[in-house]
């Protein structure tokens, strides 16, 4: 099996469903480049959209665990549906800090021109308290459009990020909330940022487009801020087929890496 660096205990843990939490690693090791960091990506149980809210929560602890069993003393939920189904949970759970991702509601309220404000997310996330706190909290007076969009995960779990389909995908849920006159999307999973090419180009140079992954990355840095940094080493882990999850990391990453296979 490959083990690549069996012996560095990396002290940042990032996991989401699949490879859409590299969007947030992507930022994280922009502001700490030189921490040790391990990636999970539980592909076995992907896409968590569709999954029960329970199920989601024990596949977040599991992997969370996991994290922490290979060294994470910084656990960041790179996925904005385990956010939102379970981090009072690890919050609870861990002996560790915890970071969430969650849709970028106040830098768009802060961006918004025309007072609608559009997020894309999993119908998990959408339904969730804490969008519905986010945006009683800072988006009072605008009016929040939201859209669930299946099968775009999907697409970017195969690599697929400019084919005809997810085209069309993208432009179906993009439409009612351009209709509504957003001039700001969220991209309210993290799947998404690897789209962002092609949902700016239908939605056309007149809308901004917030992704939080930077924002993930800040919070992350000050929390890692007089902790041990390390060499930058990067470990992936997939629940899944190690061989399929290293084709797509190779696909949204733009470098091939050694992927490691995870039991939890
Ligand atoms: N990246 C996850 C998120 O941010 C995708 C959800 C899914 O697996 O359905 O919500």
């Amino acid at each position: 099996m490959l083990r690549p660096y069996d012996d560095i205990r990396p002290m940042i843990g990032l996991f989401d469903s699949g490879v859409g939490g590299l969007s947030v690693l992507r930022a994280v090791r922009k502001l700490l480049p030189s921490h040790d960091m391990i990636y999970l990506a539980d592909s076995a149980y992907c896409p968590y959209g569709p999954l029960p809210l329970a199920e989601v929560r024990a596949r977040s602890l599991a992997c969370a665990r996991w994290l922490v069993a290979h060294g994470a003393q910084l656990v960041v939920v790179a996925c904005n549906t385990a956010t939102s189904a379970a981090i009072e949970l690890l919050r609870s759970e861990l002996a560790v800090l915890v970071v969430g991702t969650e849709p970028g509601v106040k830098p768009a309220a802060e961006a918004t021109r025309s007072g609608h404000v559009g997020v894309l997310a999993t119908s998990s996330t959408l339904g969730g308290a804490r969008l519905a706190t986010l945006v009683e909290r800072f988006a009072g007076g605008l009016t929040v459009h939201t859209v669930a969009a299946p099968g775009l995960v999907t697409q970017v779990e195969r690599g697929e990020l400019t084919s005809a389909y997810t085209r069309k995908l993208s432009s179906t849920y993009l439409k009612p909330l351009l209709g509504a006159g957003c001039d700001v999307i969220v991209l309210g999973c993290t799947h998404f940022p690897f789209l962002r090419p092609l949902i700016a180009e239908l939605a056309g140079p007149s809308v901004t487009i917030i992704d939080t992954g930077p924002a993930v990355a800040a919070q992350a840095a000050r929390l890692a801020a007089g902790q041990p940094s390390g060499s930058g080493a990067l470990r992936f882990a997939t629940t899944g087929e190690p061989s399929l999850v290293a084709g797509t990391v190779a696909a949204v990453w733009g470098v091939e890496m050694a992927v490691e296979r995870a039991e939890c």
